[in-house]
């Protein structure tokens, strides 16, 4: 991580202070300083800094306003705000169990996705950081944001196929994947159907690894790597930002690497149906009655509900070798943005003592998620009067919820479940979260399998 060191000789100390706390650091100050934190109105305000010089002019010390209640937000932003330089976090004052927070805060903030940037070569101020889980947090969440940041013409279905390669290699993981016409002989239909018309051929993604002795868990994600909407073809607004389409596969690939980095004790299977929603000659279209792997027949109501088509015959594949657990990630609806903003993961699950597991992830993580229902009577609008069930529910209303009950009809009862429907994308800029790809979900996930 370039935002990190292990070396902290040389490193100029940032002292967080609450304002109760800057009156007693005054007093034992010599009065140069004093005077100088006055005449720059420092008053230990939440996130407000304070560079103090020394006798040369050269900066000694930077001090942060904290806020008494919730000190470790108040570190979102900093690294943004500090001159290039390599500094230490005075952290006396705050609970052991935060910090790890504090450093995957700078970390968060020193992001930037350049790939497509001349001017680069800016030097980022540096953080002494002891830690290696940290810096494993921050590699899987930094992973996410590019996967996603990536424009559809790089990260199609062959560049996220390399991209799984490459990981699988550097853990010792199995990689396979299944291309093109071979998703239909080898019964993956659906993820074929959906994908027929992209410019690089639809493929689904398998990775294995870990001790088959540990638990297994499959974790799954919607690899739309442009969704244009197919035939009924989205408005120009709302496919402005379809590159991201593919945020649940870049979830379930970080979430992957975490484990893997971590070496956590898991028999872990990732699968990712990779895919255009695109239009051509091929395109699937609406009515369209799709065969599945699972056996099901599924309507095509709208081409523009193909998240949950080509996870259909993931989950299906998931659900063969008995998983203990599995989770999916998925940009899947916008009603679930509807329903809860932008900013808020929405999960559903069929087990109540994973939901508990989660949840305790989420606190830990201090993420906010939210659950909604799998309400069985809304099961009635996703039927077909043609197929066993329709894409597109007969509604208007509930469309997160639909959607993940038409995820269901995929998953058997017995297997511990999770989907989560997510945005993967910050639409403004934040204190650690810039504008553009973003991890949601995954740090309470990460902490979740932790503590399992
Ligand atoms: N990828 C979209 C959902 C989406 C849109 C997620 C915006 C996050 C932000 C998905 O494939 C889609 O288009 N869903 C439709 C389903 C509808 C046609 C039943 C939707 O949510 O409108
Ligand atoms: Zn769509
Ligand atoms: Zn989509």
């Amino acid at each position: 991580m370039l935002c990190f060191t292990k070396e902290d000789k040389e490193a100029k100390l940032i002292v967080p202070l609450t304002p109760k706390g800057l009156e007693s650091w005054l007093q034992e100050q010599p009065v140069s300083t004093k005077n100088w934190i006055a005449n720059n109105g420092f008053i230990a305000k939440e996130r407000q800094i304070c560079l103090v010089p020394d006798t040369q002019g050269n900066i000694s010390r930077v001090l942060l306003g904290i806020s008494a209640k919730e000190p470790v937000v108040s570190f979102s932003g900093l690294a943004k705000q500090l001159p290039t330089a390599h500094y230490k976090i005075n952290l006396h004052d705050i609970n052991k169990s935060d910090h790890w927070k504090i450093f995957l805060y700078w970390a968060l903030d020193s992001y930037c996705f350049s790939r497509y940037k001349k001017n680069d070569a800016l030097k980022k101020p540096t953080l002494y950081m002891p830690d290696p889980q940290v810096a494993h947090y921050a590699e899987g969440i930094y992973l996410v944001r590019d996967l996603i940041n990536t424009p559809a013409e790089d990260m199609g279905p062959v560049q996220l196929s390399e991209k799984v390669k490459d990981i699988a290699a550097t853990y010792g993981a199995e990689f396979k994947e299944i291309i093109g016409d071979d998703l239909l002989e080898q019964n993956y239909p659906a993820i074929y159907h959906v994908g027929r018309a992209g410019h690089q051929a639809p493929r689904l993604l398998d990775m294995h690894w870990g001790d088959p002795q540990h638990e297994k868990w499959v974790l799954v994600g919607k690899g739309v790597c442009f969704d244009s909407g197919g035939l009924d073809l989205k408005p120009s607004s709302n496919m402005r930002l379809m590159k991201k389409d593919m945020g649940g596969a870049a979830h379930a690939l970080g979430l992957a690497q975490l484990i893997m980095a971590m070496n956590l004790p898991i028999n872990l299977r990732l699968l990712i149906p990779a895919v255009e929603n695109a239009i051509d000659s091929h395109a699937y279209r609406p009515g369209d009655v799709l065969a599945t792997r699972k056996g099901l027949t599924v309507e095509v109501g709208n081409t523009d509900a193909e998240g949950r088509l080509v996870l259909a015959d993931a989950l299906a594949e998931a659900v063969t070798e008995k998983p203990d657990r599995i989770i999916d990630f998925a940009t899947l609806t916008g009603a679930a943005r509807v329903a809860l903003g932008t900013e808020i993961p929405v999960y559903f699950t069929n087990c109540e003592m994973l939901k508990n597991s989660l949840e305790q992830g989420a606190a830990m993580a201090k993420e906010s998620i939210w659950q909604l229902p799998l309400h069985k009577p809304y099961r009635s609008h996703i039927e077909s009067a043609i197929a066993d069930l329709s894409n597109d529910a007969n509604t208007p209303f509930g469309g997160a919820i639909t959607a993940a009950l038409f995820l269901q009809e995929f998953v058997d009862d017995s297997i511990p479940w999770i989907h989560f429907d997510i945005m993967a994308w910050n639409v403004t800029s934040k204190p650690g979260s810039p504008e553009g790809g973003e991890a949601m979900g995954l740090l309470s996930c990460i902490k979740m399998l932790e503590a399992n």
